[in-house]
């Protein structure tokens, strides 16, 4: 399964989401490749990859070789990061990607660039970080995949901006040869306790839907998947390793850890939320 993780509205928190929940997905038994697509590498960075002295310097590959060399294969641009609980395959991203915009568009059928080198993979699943725009990094990324989770905040501008997400994900289905399927929307940064603001916000989600004419195709997740505001959620990204370390980390406090805890219970419950739409898929 190749999952585009989709949302042009920056800032809602869908490479944090990648993160952890590739890794729940491995504490899960499953093999998952996480592939950075986006320039600003901080899915790279994130989980303690500097694409400059970890790659470049050491003469590795990155997205932007697996892009652009028809010989590069995948698993030559591959890092493999073993943590004492999670074990997670990489493409590294480089600050290069953002200005080879022109470069790949000339490329002969640009938009199936990683189609054809995703074929053939042996992960259980695949997922794809691109940037916040609709240029054509994203369709690279959506024409490569087979599914999309959309992540978004319960709050004003990003449920708004699900209805061009929406209009997106129309655009590119109608291009493609295999069906896209939406697995449904993820909720990130969520504060249980404006239960009033997060009730009227899911209403005016469910409207954006059902204008959209999605409702019956589209889903949002269960309240039980919905990952909370967590400081310890955005400091992991800084230390280099996926939330599940953050128990082995001296560093950390106990409250800390406690709270790491609460947002893997999370993050669990959306990776087994998931293995089951796509099973049914
Ligand atoms: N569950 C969370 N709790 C607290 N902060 C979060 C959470 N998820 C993301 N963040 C923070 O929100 C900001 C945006 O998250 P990020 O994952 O980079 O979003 P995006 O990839 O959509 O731009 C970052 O500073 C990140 O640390
Ligand atoms: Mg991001």
């Amino acid at each position: 399964m190749i999952i585009t993780v989709f949302n042009n509205k920056g800032g809602v928190g869908k490479t944090t989401m990648t993160i952890n929940l590739a890794a729940a997905l491995n504490q899960l038994g499953k093999q998952v490749l996480l592939i950075d697509i986006d320039a600003q590498a901080n899915l790279t960075t994130g989980l303690g990859i500097d694409p400059l002295e970890d790659i470049e310097s050491q003469g590795k590959k990155d997205i932007t070789h697996l892009l652009t060399e028809p010989r590069t294969t995948l698993e030559e641009t591959v890092v493999k990061k073993q943590w004492k609980n999670v074990q997670l395959n990489i493409v590294p991203s480089h600050i290069r990607l953002s200005n080879m915009e022109a470069e790949l568009i000339q490329i002969i059928d640009s938009d199936r660039l990683l189609v054809k080198k995703l074929k053939n993979h042996n992960y259980d699943f695949i997922l794809i970080d691109p940037p916040p725009s609709f240029g054509k990094v994203n369709s690279i990324s959506l024409m490569a995949s087979s599914a999309i989770l959309i992540p978004t905040q319960l709050s004003s501008y990003p449920v708004r901006a699900l209805e061009y997400v929406i209009e997106r994900l129309n655009k590119v289905a109608e291009l493609k040869e295999q069906p896209l399927a939406v697995l449904g929307i993820a909720v990130s940064m969520y504060d249980k306790k404006s239960s009033n603001f997060n009730l009227s916000m899911s209403e005016r989600l469910f409207n954006i839907l059902e204008r959209s004419g999605v409702s019956n195709k589209i889903e949002l997740f269960p309240e039980s998947t919905w990952i909370p505001r967590l400081n310890i959620v955005s400091k992991c990204p800084d230390k280099g390793y996926p939330l599940s370390e953050a128990e082995f980390d001296d560093n950390l406090t106990y409250p800390d850890k406690e709270a790491a805890q609460q947002a893997i219970e999370c993050y669990a419950k959306l990776a087994e939320h998931i293995i089951e739409i796509t099973e049914k898929k």
